[in-house]
């Protein structure tokens, strides 16, 4: 297997708005960021990609641009990243930034001009169509509202936009958009940064003819994925960005593709396809926890289909792409209280889902908070919440649905995506040290107890165990490149797997329940026991212990070389 910096990396996701505020006004900013390099290094992540920091009317929070080549005002000048990516660099780390070319804001200078009319040069900048019979184009529902389309008085035609209707998608169709896409990329990347993280990249392309989604719900609208998902012609556009920009630097990529099979992330991220070097892949947050009413038909998941979906992508990836490795992002409720356990266990649980992630074959990624423990928020009123998503979806199922209230705030605590966004705490200080001012979104009232400060002073605390998981990654290459074996398939409460790479064997024991559980070593490694040394571990184990057979105690994790 090819060896490459982006595979030994570990990254660290920074929602900038929500990471440090530096000068009061309650939004987070990049000499905020700037001003916490130290502690990250500390860390010893490698790669930090930070959300977008693009112009923007915030309508998605930055993932709705008006100008790729200028810094959202709230974030702060051209100078300050500047200084950020040289601060960066001079402690040895890299910055990949947020590529969100799917679609642009409304008011990006391309879709003012766009709309104003059809003949406009900018018209075909945007996917433009004439209603039917009096309605939509098509039928495709969008994430964020009803229908994907929206109507505009001025011109009598429809946009397109997948996500909300300040989101219009842009038209990868047109050579004339990929060109200005290029050339955008290349001065992001002339200027030094180191990657990208590509924002619903997927999507680019849309089939021919737009056609109606197969089934629809009782509104009318129906998810069109068939019709704008890993279609052929996306793999074209990559393969034709990475020819023009990609291929001239040495970056890492990581393409956001929900929906994907391990057979499209073969073609994504192969190494032959010179496309991606990886992507992230849905399905053990999309599906283990949904029923089939999607993300917000909320159920409980199961040990097993974590383990066949894992197990899935560790295979079908092995030698032929490379898997991202994560459980946060912006987009998902905390991992911790959803996979493990933010009540008494709240410190092991974080401990071994860590421990569980990064023993896998991939690049880990965490999420600003994560290595503290952060959890889930539950506010009491819909006013708290701030997401697009979330006040779409209240609108449209509480106010106009008349749908219970109660009902949707609880679905809203289990998947809403400001769980992820409450403000980093820093301390136990006013506004968990995030801002001097009044935070744009309220902190997680348990800032008192979870915090950086607390956590740097604790030796044995997530942070510290973080560090050292991060440090055994560096150390041993069998945590990178070392082929991943489940083993104990059928164990209902323990996902253990083996790593192996030439004579190096580490076996990886999670216990991902309160309920102690009793670990029961295999037939076919038991020949390698007498030289079994504990790496790593979330609770004190007793050296004279034996590996063959051992009790796990609520949400124990133990890395072993054997
Ligand atoms: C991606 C982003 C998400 C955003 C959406 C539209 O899924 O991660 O935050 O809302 O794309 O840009
Ligand atoms: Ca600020």
């Amino acid at each position: 297997m090819q060896r490459k910096w982006w595979k030994e990396a570990v990254v660290y996701q920074v929602y900038p708005r929500s990471f440090m505020d530096s000068n009061g006004d309650g939004i987070g900013d990049l000499n905020g960021v700037t001003s916490r390099l130290d502690y990250l290094a500390e860390l010893g992540v490698d790669v930090l990609w930070l959300s977008p920091i693009y112009r923007s009317p915030n309508d998605d929070f930055g993932y709705d641009v008006s100008d790729y080549r200028a810094i959202m005002d709230e974030f702060g000048t051209m100078e300050d990243f500047d200084r950020l990516l040289q601060e960066v660099h001079a402690r040895g780390m890299k910055l990949v930034l947020d590529l969100v070319v799917n679609h642009t804001s409304d008011e990006h200078p391309w879709f003012v001009e766009s709309r104003k009319s059809k003949d406009s040069p900018y018209r075909d900048y945007y996917i433009w169509r004439p209603g039917r019979d009096g309605r939509e184009p098509n039928n495709w529902r969008s994430v964020f509202t009803r229908s994907a389309w929206e109507f505009d008085a001025d011109t009598g035609e429809y946009f397109l936009h997948l996500f909300s209707k300040r989101q219009p998608d842009l038209n990868w169709h047109n050579p004339e958009v990929r060109e200005r896409v290029y050339e955008m990329m290349t001065w992001w990347l002339d200027k030094g940064i180191d990657g990208f993280r590509m924002d619903v990249i997927n999507a680019i392309a849309k089939a021919e003819g737009l056609p109606d989604a197969p089934h629809t719900d009782a509104d009318g609208y129906g998810w069109g994925g068939v019709h704008f998902l890993n279609l052929p012609k996306t793999h074209d556009y990559l393969q034709e960005m990475n020819k023009r920009v990609l291929s001239k630097y040495d970056i890492m990529t990581v393409g956001e593709t929900g929906g994907v099979t391990t057979a499209d992330a073969r073609l994504f991220a192969g190494a032959d396809r010179h496309e991606l070097n990886m992507v992230f892949q849905f399905e053990h947050v999309d599906l283990l926890d949904s029923g089939p009413g999607g993300k917000w038909d909320v159920k409980p998941w199961s040990l097993e289909d974590m383990k066949t979906i894992m197990s899935r992508w560790q295979n079908d990836l092995y030698d032929v792409a490379w898997n991202s490795l994560f459980f946060n992002n912006h987009d998902q409720p905390r991992a911790l209280s959803r996979f493990g356990n933010d009540g008494p266990y709240r410190v092991p649980a974080a401990k071994m889902l860590a421990t569980f992630l990064h023993l896998l074959q991939g690049t880990p990624f965490i999420y600003q908070g994560e290595e503290i423990g952060m959890t889930n928020v539950r506010f009491a009123q819909i006013d708290d919440y701030r997401d697009v998503e979330i006040l779409n979806l209240w609108q449209e199922r509480v106010i106009e649905g008349g749908e219970d209230q109660e009902l949707w705030m609880q679905r809203i605590y289990a998947k809403g995506r400001d769980n992820a966004r409450t403000p980093m705490q820093w301390s136990a200080s006013e506004n968990a040290g995030f801002t001097t001012g009044t935070p744009w979104i309220a902190v997680n009232p348990n800032y008192e107890e979870i915090n950086v400060e607390a956590e740097r002073s604790r030796p044995d605390s997530i942070y510290q165990y973080y560090r050292k998981l991060i440090r055994l990654r560096k150390e041993h290459p069998v945590v990178v490149y070392g082929k991943y074996d489940l083993i104990l398939s059928e164990h209902q409460q323990i996902y253990a797997y083996t790593r192996t790479l030439g004579d190096a064997c580490w076996l990886v024991v999670n216990n991902f329940f309160a309920e102690p559980a009793e670990f029961v070593l295999p037939e076919d490694l038991r020949g390698r026991v007498d030289a079994a040394q504990l790496m790593i571990a979330n609770y004190f184990v007793d050296s004279t212990e034996s590996v063959r057979q051992f009790a796990l105690r609520p949400y124990e994790c133990r890395v072993y070389s054997l």
